[in-house]
């Protein structure tokens, strides 16, 4: 999907979500340049978040795939990636994660602000076509960063036939109802998210 018609589905689909629940409006959302200038310092809270986390899961994850290579490095992404997480969160005060339109852990599932705007997305859709997009959600802000598909990832999401009977034995018992496989570079794998406070 191209960034047109990604901004044309998002407005589109909480318009159809808002007249299914009979609710007059949902949070309102903003390509992350164009945020108005109360949401800012939040936003760019958010940002920060996210980059913290992104740091660290890159960092552990290029190590366990020098070290030991993709299949134990699974081990990490299954068993530290939420742990890593939690420490972000206990350390900013700030809920962050990931998610995506295909999902290997079910519990990475979006939050309720975010689900519109991730189940818009079709596959294939390349990351460069993405913004990120803001989200004002009254009290605080939630931010949405699209994650690109580097040609490290493909190890572990790439084509099924190339990964590996290894892996994909480790990831089949991990994840019975993987969809995060078959993703090409350049491609959207999935989103950053992270909300923060409106400071006064
Ligand atoms: C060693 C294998 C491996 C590699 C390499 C890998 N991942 Fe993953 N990825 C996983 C596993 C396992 C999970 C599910 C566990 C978790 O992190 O919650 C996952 C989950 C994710 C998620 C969370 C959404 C979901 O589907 O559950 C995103 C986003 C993601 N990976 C992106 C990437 C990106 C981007 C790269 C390259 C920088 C990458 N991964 C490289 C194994 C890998």
């Amino acid at each position: 999907m191209n960034r047109t018609r990604l901004l044309v589905a998002m407005p589109l689909v909480a318009a159809m979500l808002a007249a299914a629940c009979g609710r007059e409006s949902l949070p309102r959302d903003y390509a992350i340049d164009q945020a108005p200038a109360k949401l800012r310092p939040a936003a760019a809270e958010a940002e920060s978040t996210i980059a913290l986390l992104q740091r660290r899961l890159g960092a552990r994850l290029n190590a366990e795939l020098e070290r030991a290579g993709p299949a134990e490095a699974v081990a990490v992404c299954r068993d530290s990636a939420q742990m890593m997480t939690a420490d972000v969160v206990a350390e900013t005060g700030n809920p962050v994660g990931r998610t995506s339109h295909r999902l290997r852990n079910p519990g990475n599932a979006p939050r309720p602000w975010a689900k519109p705007i991730v189940a818009a997305v079709d596959s294939g859709t390349l990351a460069a076509d993405v913004k990120t997009v803001l989200v004002d959600l009254g009290d605080r802000v939630g931010v949405l960063q699209p994650i690109p598909t580097g040609a490290i990832c493909l190890r572990c999401h790439g084509d099924p036939d190339s990964l590996g009977a290894d892996l994909t034995a480790i990831v089949r018992e991990a994840y019975p109802e993987d969809h995060a496989v078959g993703f090409s570079e350049g491609e959207l794998r999935g989103f950053f998210w992270a909300e923060a406070p409106l400071r006064k």
